[in-house]
């Protein structure tokens, strides 16, 4: 694309946070040699833990940084990125994603993008001014049951959309990475627990299903939000959002739950049409009926949502290098936190906060 990007050869990408996302969703499953595919070469790795950058540079053969500013200040030709990957807690995206761009790096960046839109356009900003790339890593939108889902409503095999539902959950509370795996460590990621922090299942969960609904939809006409926040919490364990669309041709709403609670038996999605609904229950399985009821298709065997990531960077990298542009550019992203902050707006625009006063065991048996 712009000035600044190299005629060919893998694109060397710098890495910065080594969590539960940084180490295992994007270096182990999609940047390491075997997966990366000698479109993208992992040269440096950072993290504010000294521990963890060295251990990360040692398991992928990269530089170690400690301070994110010296990983982005290196030209590409002199040893350094062309592109940074930035998968830091939420509400440090805004200056590491603007100071990387205005460095003359591009720059791919976790999801939420920001945790407000006027970061989000912040960040757009920086990237027009630098004439660099910046795109989000909203890799859910490629899970095998939200494809076939996709495709069915594009093929009109309901006719017009007129409801969506989706419901995602981590059940418990977020921990960070253990020893080999993620979210099996010994802590909890503080930062998913506080209000300034960006912490919340809003924030955590929410922009997969909120991209995956304007994929289906296009942009919402309304947004509304209902949090539940349970006693002596900043910060909410669900999160209920309803969205109208009513424009483009389309009149439909949609629902999304995120919550804190295990995974439970209401549909991963539910879209229903004029002629018939979708559903997929588990994420195996995405089944058709008829406006009867009777099943008309059956996609099953399909791979629960796992590793997720290659179609998007596979995207990145040939964007790139001259191909297409890359399939979630940063103002999807910011559309994604549009909703999110709408949904999560103080109360008296929009939000409406319910906080559960919940009584004694006892005084509740009789
Ligand atoms: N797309 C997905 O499916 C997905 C999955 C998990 C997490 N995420 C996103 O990735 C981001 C990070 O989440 P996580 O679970 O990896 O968090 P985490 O708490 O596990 O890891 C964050 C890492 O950042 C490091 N860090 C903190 N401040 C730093 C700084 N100033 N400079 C360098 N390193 C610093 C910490 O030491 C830690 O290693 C969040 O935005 C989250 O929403 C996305």
């Amino acid at each position: 694309m712009s000035a600044g990007t190299r005629a060919g050869g893998a694109v060397r990408v710098g890495l910065v946070g080594l969590g539960n996302s940084g180490w295992y969703y994007h270096a182990e499953q999609n940047l390491e040699p075997a997966r990366a595919g000698g479109q993208l070469e992992l040269v440096a790795v950072c993290d504010a833990d000294p521990a963890r950058a060295a251990a990360a540079a040692e398991r992928f053969g990269a530089r170690a940084h400690t301070d994110w500013r010296a990983l982005v200040a290196l030209e590409p030709e002199r040893g350094g990125v062309e592109l940074v990957v930035v998968a830091l807690p939420h509400h440090l995206h805004r200056d590491v994603v603007t100071g990387a761009l205005e460095a003359g790096r591009h720059v791919h960046v976790e999801k939420p993008m920001a945790t407000s839109r006027a970061d989000a356009d912040a960040m757009l900003a920086a990237a027009r001014a630098a004439g660099r790339q910046l795109s989000v890593h909203q890799q859910r939108r490629w899970e095998p049951d939200f494809q076939r889902v996709l495709q069915l409503v594009r093929e009109g095999a309901v006719g017009p959309v007129r409801r969506v539902e989706v419901h995602r959950s981590h059940a418990g509370r977020y921990r960070t990475a253990g020893d080999g795996t993620p979210h099996t460590g010994d802590d909890v990621a503080t930062w998913t627990e506080g209000a300034d922090t960006g912490g919340g299942v809003g924030w955590l969960i929410g922009p997969h299903p909120v991209d995956q609904v304007l994929q289906l939809l296009g942009p919402p006409s309304g947004v509304t939000g209902t949090a539940h926040r349970p006693p002596g919490s900043d910060v909410e364990d669900h999160l209920r959002i309803d969205l109208v669309f009513e424009q483009r041709g389309i009149s439909a709403s949609a629902r999304i739950d995120v919550h804190r609670e295990a995974e439970h038996a209401a549909p991963r999605f539910r879209v229903v049409g004029e002629r018939g609904d979708i559903t997929s229950e588990d994420g195996t399985a995405v089944v058709v009926r008829d406006a009867g009821g009777a099943v008309v298709v059956v996609h099953d065997g399909l791979e629960p949502p796992g590793r997720l990531g290659a179609e998007l960077y596979a995207s990145l990298a040939a964007s790139l290098r001259g191909g297409p542009p890359v399939a979630v550019p940063g103002e999807q992203g910011r559309d994604v936190v549009d909703v999110l902050e709408r949904a999560l707006a103080p109360a008296g625009s929009g939000r409406r906060t319910v906080k559960v006063a919940i009584a004694p065991a006892d005084a509740r048996s009789g």
